[in-house]
């Protein structure tokens, strides 16, 4: 046998293999200042675009004094406990009425996390007769999820309906023989690509196929559908959605997440969801914080219209400057590079240190071998200005990246003040 560390070194993870890399540039990144487009990373001030903070309302005014007050009267302890136990209130009750009205269901439940309330609704949802089938390109919480069920799970290609159909047949053969029911799983919006999940296409199969539809919207929750509710509301199938679950991460810039559907399912999941019922509440100032963002979301249509003016000045002047955007749908825009990790590294420091423009910068094993991406995510708090700045550096990055310039330099150690 072998001592379980130096396994754990012998075997290091797809990422862990980065990890000589110093702990805080490409990985672990320190941004720091107020949460908006201007940030300070390694110590420089830089046009940023990589945070999930859709409708600008991390700091808005009414926000941080929403979170502010609430946390000078209750702090961060109220209540104590899980929501079962000694955790509930009042306020919690009134939020979840006012997501489930929002997202049009008759019910909603409050999650501590997001990760951790879609990992174990799926858990609570089927059993091992039950049958699973979901999206190749999942949300890491989905998969993990579908890996604790003990029953057959069937995956289909991103997106392809035609496979969906051929699992679904599958799916019912063994439902059929079980005595089990069927669980499809998809994204809304799903956030690397910016792809919609072809949700109308999927309900169109209700027709044919007996299924209950989970649909994990946290990218499209605030920013798709007319009134913000999201991927289901853009595509007009929200009441074929059965659950509908977003995370607070997002546009709302906070922490927690919900679930939405019929009465009697939430009822059961609030007795069955693990990571609920053996987990803390959410603390009043999130709950209290999360009721004002709701509100703006719902009263201040032009936090979402200036969002979509950003991304479409990002996306469209992308695209006449001949980059590859992918299928996005929605406001997360990968750009789409053909090239190594080394020259992505190499390409991610110049437009941090030269052109001081910090977004993500997505690798293999998340995207194949010599595929670059970088992801970039408009906010309501961009300005056209700043739409103008990234499109003229991206065109010098892309320039420098097709004479070869970053393949000729090495993989230049990133040392503190460069
Ligand atoms: C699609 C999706 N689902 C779920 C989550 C997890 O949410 P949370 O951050 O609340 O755990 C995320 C990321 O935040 C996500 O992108």
């Amino acid at each position: 046998m072998v001592d379980l560390f130096s396994k754990l070194k012998m075997e290091a993870g797809p990422l862990a293999k980065y990890s000589h890399l110093p702990d805080d540039y490409f990985f672990f990144p320190k941004l720091e200042g107020e949460i908006g487009p201007r940030m300070k990373f390694n110590g420089r001030e830089v046009l940023n675009w990589s945070l999930n903070n859709y409708l600008g309302l991390a700091n808005h005014p009414e926000v941080r004094k929403a979170d502010a007050d609430a946390t000078a009267k209750y702090g961060l302890a109220s209540p104590m406990g899980a929501r079962m136990m000694s955790g509930n209130s009042v306020l919690h009750l009134e939020f979840e009425k006012q997501l489930a009205d929002f997202v049009k269901k008759e019910d909603a439940m409050l999650l501590n996390f997001g990760y951790q309330g879609v990992l174990s609704i799926i858990d609570a949802l089927v059993d091992r007769k039950d049958v699973i089938v979901y999206d190749a390109e999942s949300h890491a919480c989905i998969i993990d999820g579908v890996r604790l069920h003990m029953g057959k799970r069937f995956v289909y290609p991103h997106n392809n309906m035609e496979n969906l159909e051929k699992q679904l047949q599958r799916a019912t053969r063994i439902a059929d023989e079980t005595g089990g029911g069927i669980l499809v799983i998809t994204e809304g919006v799903f956030g690397m690509s910016g792809d919609m999940g072809d949700l109308k296409g999927i309900v169109e199969l209700k027709k044919k196929y007996n299924f209950r539809l989970f649909v994990d919207d946290a990218h499209g929750f605030g920013t798709m559908g007319k009134t913000g509710a999201g991927a289901g509301e853009e595509q007009g199938v929200q009441d074929q959605v059965d659950l509908y679950f977003s995370t607070f991460a997002k546009s709302m810039a906070s922490i927690g997440a919900f679930v939405a559907g019929p009465k009697n399912i939430l009822k059961y999941l609030r007795y069955s969801t693990r990571s609920q019922i053996f987990a803390k509440s959410l603390p009043f100032p999130l709950v209290i914080g999360g009721m004002k963002r709701l509100e703006l979301l719902k009263t201040r249509p032009e936090l979402k219209d200036n969002l979509w003016k950003i991304v479409h000045a990002i996306q469209d002047g992308l695209a006449d400057r001949g980059f590859y955007l992918g299928p996005t749908k929605s406001p997360v825009t990968p750009v789409l590079f053909k090239g190594g990790v080394g020259e992505a590294a190499n390409m991610a420091m110049d437009l941090r240190e030269n052109f001081h423009i910090f977004c993500s910068v997505v690798i293999y094993p998340v995207v194949p071998k010599d595929v670059i991406m970088f992801r970039i995510i408009p906010t309501a708090a961009h300005s056209m200005a700043d739409v103008e700045e990234t499109l003229t550096a991206f065109s010098e990055l892309k320039h420098k990246l097709d004479e070869g310039f970053y393949r000729k330099e090495e993989l230049v150690s990133v040392t503190k003040g460069m």
